[in-house]
């Protein structure tokens, strides 16, 4: 194999309920990557960063998380002194959105070079690196983009440090409607505004919510799955970095959605809605309250994404 081009989509971590061990792949936007073999040296190197706004991305590899990801995958596999991987990397999303744009380079850049080698290991098993990856973004080693972009649908992380992950069953009327607004937040800046302690109190209503939530998955029951999506820890600590934040949300709950909080670290919010119909309408409402604060938006109509990265074209 020659040349690799994969798709790899967005994702909304965290679901309201599960702060760094829920997310959930969509079908659109996402990034393209192109891994090719090279003669000419051994090691990783970045030819292209594509797409608006991505002057500030670095091309050096330790700095990016899709080169890193694939240098530690080569090390894995001791071939980064006898294989040559040029990397292309299209950004078709805004980043610093909470839309999982570091994380999705990162596991399409993994894929890539997996099949570009034959396939050596499963998808799963390019978690770690694809993590590693992410974590030159935010600093922080954490799933929950990581997984669903990497194997689609919905997926819980028992534990970051082992990647202990589970496929969650997808309600088959589930829609989401992404709204992303025209500010941006890095995911290390909206980190570091979180407090390190919950009060048991607090903490209990959020198992509540949790673990109604994974019910309501299981028994497809969307008014509990509704009832649970309520985050009590991280969305009152994030919601002031997203202007409109309260309007932007009445106007989802009141036009009909299930649920409505932050997508990963913000600023985009999702909405989970019964229908492709609904999201739609709801995204709309979400977008009109924005503009009332006066910030544009785009917005993004999907059923979950149950395939993950996805291998556009093989060139042998
Ligand atoms: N769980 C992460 C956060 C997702 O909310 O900070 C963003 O990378």
């Amino acid at each position: 194999m020659q040349e690799v081009r994969v798709f790899a989509p967005a994702t909304v971590a965290n679901v309201a309920v599960g702060f760094d061990i829920l997310g959930f792949a969509i079908q659109r936007p996402g990034d393209e990557i192109v891994a090719r073999r090279s003669t000419a040296f051994a090691g990783v190197r970045i030819t292209a960063i594509t797409g608006t706004g991505t002057k500030s991305l670095p091309t050096e590899v330790e700095h990016n998380t899709a080169g890193m990801a694939v240098l530690r995958l080569l090390e894995h596999l001791g071939l980064q002194h006898e294989v040559g991987i040029e990397l292309e990397i299209h950004k078709k999303m805004p980043f610093g959105s909470g839309l999982g744009s570091s994380a999705a380079s990162a596991a399409g850049a993994t894929v890539a070079v997996n099949v570009l080698l034959g396939e050596p290991l499963t998808r799963e098993s390019l978690l770690y690196f694809t993590v590693l990856g992410e974590e030159v973004a935010d600093g922080s080693f954490h799933a929950d983009n990581v997984a669903p972009c990497l194997v689609g649908g919905i997926t819980l992380i028992r534990s970051n440090e082992s990647l202990d992950i589970h496929h969650l069953p997808v309600p088959p009327s589930l829609h989401v409607a992404v709204v992303h607004p025209e500010i941006e937040i890095l995911t290390r800046d909206a980190r570091a505004v979180l407090s390190d302690s919950v009060s048991l109190k607090t903490a209990i209503r959020q198992l509540g919510s949790l673990a109604s939530f994974i019910t309501a998955l299981y028994t497809n029951d969307l008014p509990l799955l509704s009832r649970s999506l309520q985050d009590h820890i991280i969305e009152p600590q994030r919601k002031t970095l997203i202007t409109g934040f309260d309007a932007v949300q009445a106007a989802a709950l009141e036009r009909g959605a299930l649920g409505c909080s932050i997508s990963g670290a913000g600023p985009s919010m999702f909405a989970l809605c019964d229908s492709g119909y609904l999201a739609q309408a709801v995204g709309q409402a979400m977008q009109a309250a924005f503009q009332q604060e006066g910030v544009d938006s785009q917005l993004y109509v999907s059923p979950i994404n149950q395939r993950g990265v996805e291998v556009l074209s093989t060139t042998e």
